[in-house]
């Protein structure tokens, strides 16, 4: 008995159990493995999923098959709105999906099937050449650089303060402590600098989800996802973070 397409419950490496992936691509990739096997060369079907759909006039392509848990990252682009996000899991790249971006997706694909672990900060960087991440160009470790952001006596305690930086980071004061982290709230994209302090932790003020500055961990849904936290240091009154290499500053650009 042999099954092919919609119907064909398989194990799969880009899914945690067995499952069904219902798209034309893995139908027809099935319908071939299924024949191959059939005539004699027993054959499994392992190429990373993939769908894409023409829906209003726009491409939308995704390769990788997201699971609950994992960590998504949208690039944040300048100019260009069409949007391309990532998932990794385990800090390892296990899909990607975006509309309009057919280039990048197909790189992508490389990126997922060659397991790299590119960090947060470089996916989410529209300044990112994927294909250098390919090719080893890219750093991987995520070099970290110290960046003065002002004077200590311009933190207001419970409030955050935005610096200019693509990607955005927020550095916040609260119960006498200092923080920074990813600016951007994981759940919507809205500015955390906006949001509500208290007790060391923000509360977005789009639709609450709260994150706890120390970790970055989510305490109140609906954001999933955690934020990132970097140092912090004050050294003569002015005060400096740690954060990744590829943020670049929007008003010395
Ligand atoms: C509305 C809709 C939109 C979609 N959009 C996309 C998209 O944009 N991108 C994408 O990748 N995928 C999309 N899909 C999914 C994609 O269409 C399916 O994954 C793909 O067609 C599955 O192919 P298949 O050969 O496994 O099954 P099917 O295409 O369903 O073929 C099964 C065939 O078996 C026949 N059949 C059933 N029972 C019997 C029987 N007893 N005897 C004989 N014949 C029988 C059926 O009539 C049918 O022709 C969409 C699906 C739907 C429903
Ligand atoms: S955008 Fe922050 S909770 Fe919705």
């Amino acid at each position: 008995m042999y099954a092919a397409g919609d119907v064909a419950n398989q194990p799969h490496p880009s899914l945690r159990v067995p499952g069904r992936i219902e798209h034309w691509d893995t139908a027809q990739r099935h319908g071939r493995a299924v024949a191959s096997t059939m005539a004699g060369r027993p054959t499994a079907l392992q190429s990373t999923p993939y769908f894409w759909s023409q829906q209003f006039g726009s491409n939308v392509q995704m390769y990788g098959r997201p699971a609950s848990g994992d960590e998504f990252v949208m690039q944040r682009s300048g100019s260009d709105e069409k949007p391309l996000g990532f998932w990794t899991r385990g800090g390892v790249l296990a899909a990607a999906a975006g509309i309009d971006r057919p280039k990048e997706l197909r790189v992508a694909k490389a990126l997922i099937e060659a397991k790299l672990r590119p960090p947060a900060a470089v996916l989410a960087d529209s300044a990112t050449d994927l294909r250098g991440l390919l090719r080893g160009l890219v750093p991987l470790s995520g070099p970290l650089k110290w960046v003065l952001v002002c004077e200590s006596s311009a933190l207001i305690e419970d409030e955050g303060f935005r610096m200019a930086t693509s990607p955005p980071v927020s550095i916040f004061l609260s119960a006498g402590e200092l923080f920074c982290v990813d600016d951007t709230c994981t759940h919507e994209t809205y500015s955390l600098a906006d949001g509500w302090v208290e007790d060391c932790v923000v509360e977005c003020a789009l639709h609450m989800a709260k994150f706890d500055l120390r970790t970055g961990a989510v305490l109140s849904p609906p954001a999933t996802d955690r934020i990132r936290v970097y140092e912090v240091r004050v050294q003569d009154g002015q005060v400096f973070v740690r954060i990744p290499a590829t943020c670049r500053r929007e008003d010395t650009a």
